[in-house]
């Protein structure tokens, strides 16, 4: 809770400054002042009349003799899984870029990944999800998965389990960043289905030395993708989806999604629809990479995709992710756990960063979320505290020193 922020006192009968005084002489520490502040919004949708200011709740309390309402900042509850690799590295980064806009957080931190299987013995232990289902939001570093064998994949299980349904991406130029492409104005929007197709981790081997893994395409999962995707453009005035797919071959699986994008296109007349064959798609990104809008995929092409769309702005250390559900919400980047630079303070926090950014947007905290991605944008236009990946020669600690004090 930060009452420094608070915008003021407002008093439904007639208040004034000392009452606010004594509310802060009463209750010193900020658990005490939270406390208070969660009981009383218990309290605050049914005794409210009067809007808060935009990002800010507003409190009763009831520590008068008459209510009094507070506008103020309320923590947000927010789990933090920061993950293998450079995951720690980019979680710290963040964590300090998001508490210097002021925004109050109280980070429920849970480890997954390497962390969690030395201390637990396991990679995506129950505590991950118990934190998750208190806070329904969270922020997630990259977690490790072992190629060939070994355990499953963590992010899949988290997002299969959470249903997690919409993988959202964001793709746009940062000013200033050197590309191969710096000169397009490439400002694009993945959303990529994110619980099912060749994810679903059923392989089996069906003689020696002969694998089938299962594609799995179903009717929910893809309607609620193509719906987010067409609702989310219409929303913020997108003008064009492109469903991508490979229904030339997989005419049973990938034509049901392409069944589904039609039908829900049909609701939407204002936003052009079409349909690219994935290898097309990926040699037109390259080529014409400006004239997409909105992007609609299975899980694996969207993986994918989302790859060659971040090279398209400078690579993965930039490009920020988030995983939506009906409840519940994780922010992460789109990169891996890169252990060829983990420990090594060169690891580019940006695109977590810019996953933050997303997540305080989504919290309502939307002037932070506006500042803390001009602080980013100045960063990157100035170009003098760039990391590695993106030509410069920063640490993780100069960048992230270098937002902030933007912040
Ligand atoms: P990666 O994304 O970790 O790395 C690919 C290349 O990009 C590497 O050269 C790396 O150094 C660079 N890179 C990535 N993020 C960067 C950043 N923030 N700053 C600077 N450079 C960056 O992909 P890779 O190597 O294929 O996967 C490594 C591990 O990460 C695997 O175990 C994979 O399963 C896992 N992974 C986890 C994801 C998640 O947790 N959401 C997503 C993708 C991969």
């Amino acid at each position: 809770m930060n009452f420094d922020r608070a915008l003021g006192v407002a008093d439904l009968a007639d208040d004034s400054g000392d009452d606010r005084a004594d509310f802060f002489a009463q209750h010193q520490t900020v658990q005490h002042r939270t406390q208070v502040v969660q009981n009383a919004v218990l309290d605050l949708e049914l005794s409210l009349r009067c809007p808060e200011p935009e990002g800010h709740g507003r409190i009763l309390l009831h520590t008068y003799t008459r209510p009094h309402v507070y506008y103020t900042t309320v923590a947000h509850h927010i789990t933090l899984i920061p993950g293998d690799g450079i995951g720690p590295e980019v979680a710290d980064a963040t964590v300090r870029a998001v508490e210097a806009t002021g925004v109050s957080i109280v980070w429920d931190r849970v480890d997954a990944g390497v962390a969690a299987q030395k201390a637990t013995g396991h990679y995506l232990p129950e505590a991950v999800y118990e934190s998750l289902a208190r806070t329904n939001v969270g922020l997630k570093g990259p977690v490790g998965t072992p190629v060939g064998t070994g355990h499953p994949s963590v992010n899949v299980a988290l997002r299969k389990r959470l249903n997690l349904f919409v993988n959202f991406r964001p793709v746009r130029m940062l000013p200033g960043l050197k590309t191969r492409f710096s000169d397009l104005p490439i400002d694009l929007v993945i959303f990529r289905e994110n619980t099912e197709d060749l994810y679903s981790g059923i392989e089996h081997e069906v003689v020696t030395d002969v694998v089938e893994s299962l594609k799995v395409i179903t009717k929910v999962a893809s309607m609620k993708i193509a719906k987010a995707a067409f609702e989310y453009s219409r929303r913020e005035g997108r003008k064009a989806v492109v469903a991508i797919h490979k229904a030339n071959i997989m005419k049973m699986s990938d034509g049901l999604f392409l069944r589904c994008c039609r039908e829900v296109a049909a609701g939407f007349p204002e936003i052009a629809y079409t349909e690219l064959i994935v290898d097309n798609a990926c040699m037109q990104l390259v080529m014409r990479p400006e004239k997409f809008d909105v992007l609609v995929l299975p899980n694996l092409y969207g993986d994918i995709v989302s790859d060659l769309c971040a090279g398209l702005v400078g690579g993965l250390g930039i490009v920020p992710g988030a995983n939506l559900g009906d409840t519940c919400a994780v922010f992460e980047a789109v990169h891996g756990s890169a252990p060829d630079i983990a420990g090594q303070g060169k690891a580019n926090p940006t695109a977590l960063m810019q996953s933050a950014r997303l997540m305080l947007a989504h919290l309502g905290e939307r002037d932070a979320s506006v500042r803390l991605q001009k602080a980013i944008e100045a960063v990157y236009a100035s170009g003098e505290h760039l990391t590695h990946d993106v030509g410069g020669s920063a640490s993780t600690e100069e960048f992230t020193e270098a937002v902030i004090r933007e912040l």
